[in-house]
């Protein structure tokens, strides 16, 4: 008696199940499926050996492999699925972007933070210093009339003071002319006339803005720059106070070698006026090619207010007394951290700003 060509069939049934769930990921599956199910498989080379059975063995044994094939298929698919969600669920955490994630300092990839610009930080250090010498810090608009920008600060009109501020005009126009500030000095017109309107002199502030002129620019000119302005108004004010005041601050900010002078200047709203000068911060005082050799740099103009100034903004000149002065903050930088072009600030080269963080 020939032996059933399905006497294995169990077995072979067993085999192929546990191969498959040895199977652990789609490019095995893959690889695997001919020798497993296909014309490789041993379950094909079984369905050949059929033939030589008789009819009536033949549809029986068919039958049997038939199933064995359902079980086998069954848990090839399975099988499949359970390797498609496990790859899908990797793929996932692999792209996972935490939103949340903060990731600073992280060395997985350069990480570069931002900071603020050179002009934003000495801005800032300037109104930390004179805080810490009790001045307040206020503000004033980018955009003045003729009257705060020029009238109010004694420049009437044809005075030939105004071709020191080349302005860039936003209007000609009745009834009136309105300019981009080309200093922060219209600033004090403002705090004055709020400080008489709700009868709150005295004034010890500064202000820092942005200011505009019409200038070509260059190493030292841009059209676009800033300045802060400071203002005392107070009883029984001298110009010992703002020399002191110009000193303090000198010594504070740029360090105590460095220190102040004030030379004769004119200024329309101040009178007297005066510019002032510190120890050249490249040189140190000893001569150099930035200072002319004198070993001072200017840095800015101050005085007294003008009594038609205190007038135009209806201050007692007989009670109240008073000193005004400003300076460019972005010159300030540069001394400061003896850079050599005023444009380097506004270029947004990170290889210079990153010096700064
Ligand atoms: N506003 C002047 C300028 O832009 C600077 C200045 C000079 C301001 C004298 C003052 C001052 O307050 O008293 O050149």
């Amino acid at each position: 008696m020939s032996t059933s060509p399905l006497a294995h069939l169990a077995q072979q049934v067993t085999d192929l199940l546990t191969s498959i769930a040895a199977l652990s990921t789609l490019e095995e599956l893959r690889d695997a499926e001919a020798s497993l199910t296909g014309k490789r498989s041993p379950l094909a080379s079984l369905q050949k050996s059929l033939g030589a059975l008789e009819p009536e063995a033949r549809k029986a044994a068919g039958a049997e492999l038939q199933e064995a094939r359902r079980v086998v298929e069954t848990a090839l698919d399975g099988q499949r699925a359970l390797l498609a969600r496990a790859a899908r669920q990797s793929s996932l955490e692999a792209d996972r972007l935490d939103l949340g994630d903060v990731v600073v300092g992280d060395v997985r990839w350069p990480l570069s933070v931002g900071h603020p610009g050179l002009i934003s930080l000495t801005q800032r250090e300037l109104e930390d210093v004179f805080v810490g010498m009790g001045f307040t810090v206020a503000d004033g608009p980018e955009v003045e009339s003729d009257w705060y920008n020029f009238e109010a600060l004694n420049i009437p009109p044809a005075h030939p003071a105004r071709g020191l501020w080349d302005s860039f005009y936003v209007d000609l126009g009745e009834p009136e002319t309105v300019v981009l500030r080309t200093h922060t000095s219209p600033t004090q017109i403002h705090l004055m006339e709020r400080a008489v309107a709700d009868d709150s002199l005295p004034i010890h502030s500064v202000m820092p803005g942005r200011c505009f002129r019409r200038d070509t620019p260059d190493a030292s000119h841009l059209y676009s720059f800033h300045q802060i302005e400071g203002l005392v108004v107070d009883r029984g004010i001298t110009f010992g106070d703002l020399a002191g005041v110009i000193e303090t601050f000198t010594r504070a900010y740029f360090g105590p070698d460095i220190s102040s002078r004030l030379r004769p200047g004119y200024f329309p709203f101040t009178e007297p006026s005066a510019e002032f000068e510190v120890t050249c911060t490249i040189c140190r005082g000893s001569g150099c090619r930035t200072c002319s050799s004198t070993g001072w740099l200017e840095l800015g103009g101050c005085g007294m207010l003008d009594p038609a100034v205190l007038k135009a903004v209806g201050v007692d000149g007989e009670e109240w007394s008073g000193f005004a002065f400003g300076f460019g903050i972005d010159r300030c930088a540069l001394m400061r951290h003896q850079v050599s072009d005023l444009r380097a600030l506004i270029e947004n080269d990170v290889r210079f700003l990153g010096q700064f963080s």
